[in-house]
């Protein structure tokens, strides 16, 4: 199914995007990161928490490709806003409501930049004492990424460059696409 807001480019407020990951691409690597993580949570009931709103369409079909009991949870942090590139500070707007003592976490993020949401939340899921933290990410952008951070599953490796689509916004929209979208270089 291809509805004319899918195409392979898409004008967004005068600037081009292009395809960067379809969506066959993204399914096949979110079954494989899932049977990765079941494997390595044999015998564990790990609680998966989704970092709100980024990561809900990725967030859904991971857990879909998860073969052990699980549970889930959402933080939200403070977003970009408006602008393209990271603020430089994070805010927590919504809390856990898991008890995570002695469990085993694992955040799954949309995409890390510079990895400051990564340091803020592993800093504060460790002070609510987790038997252990890892993390997933859709997206990473290696050359962005200034802080010192352990990603233990990534499903893709992108150039530092703005992505729209599959959970990604500008400006809040263009979450619903169904293929990841990156600003076309003129
Ligand atoms: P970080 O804290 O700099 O690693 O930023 C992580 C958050 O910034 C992600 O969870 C996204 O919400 C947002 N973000 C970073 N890069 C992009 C992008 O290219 N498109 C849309 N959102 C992005
Ligand atoms: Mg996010």
């Amino acid at each position: 199914m291809i509805s004319s807001y899918n195409t392979r480019e898409i004008t967004v407020n005068g600037e081009k995007f292009e395809i960067l990951i379809d969506e066959a691409e993204i399914q096949k690597r979110v079954v494989e990161l899932g049977e990765q993580i079941s494997n390595d949570y044999q015998g564990s009931i790990p609680i998966f928490i989704g970092v709100l709103n980024g990561s809900v369409i990725f967030f859904a079909d991971l857990i879909r490709n998860i073969s052990i009991n699980c549970e889930v949870d959402f933080l939200k942090l403070s977003s970009y806003g408006d602008a393209k590139i990271s603020s430089g500070n994070v805010k927590l707007i919504k809390e856990l409501n898991a008890d995570i003592k002695d469990r085993d976490v694992v955040i799954v993020e949309d995409i890390v930049d510079t990895g400051l949401s990564i340091v803020y939340m592993k800093g504060l899921l460790k002070s609510q004492n987790p038997k252990s933290i890892k993390v997933v990410t859709l997206l990473h952008k290696p050359e962005a990424t200034k802080y010192d951070i352990k990603l233990d599953y990534v499903g893709f490796q992108i150039p530092n460059i703005f992505v729209i689509g599959y959970g990604l916004d500008h400006s809040q929209k263009y979450r619903n696409l169904r293929s990841i979208y990156a600003l076309k270089s003129t």
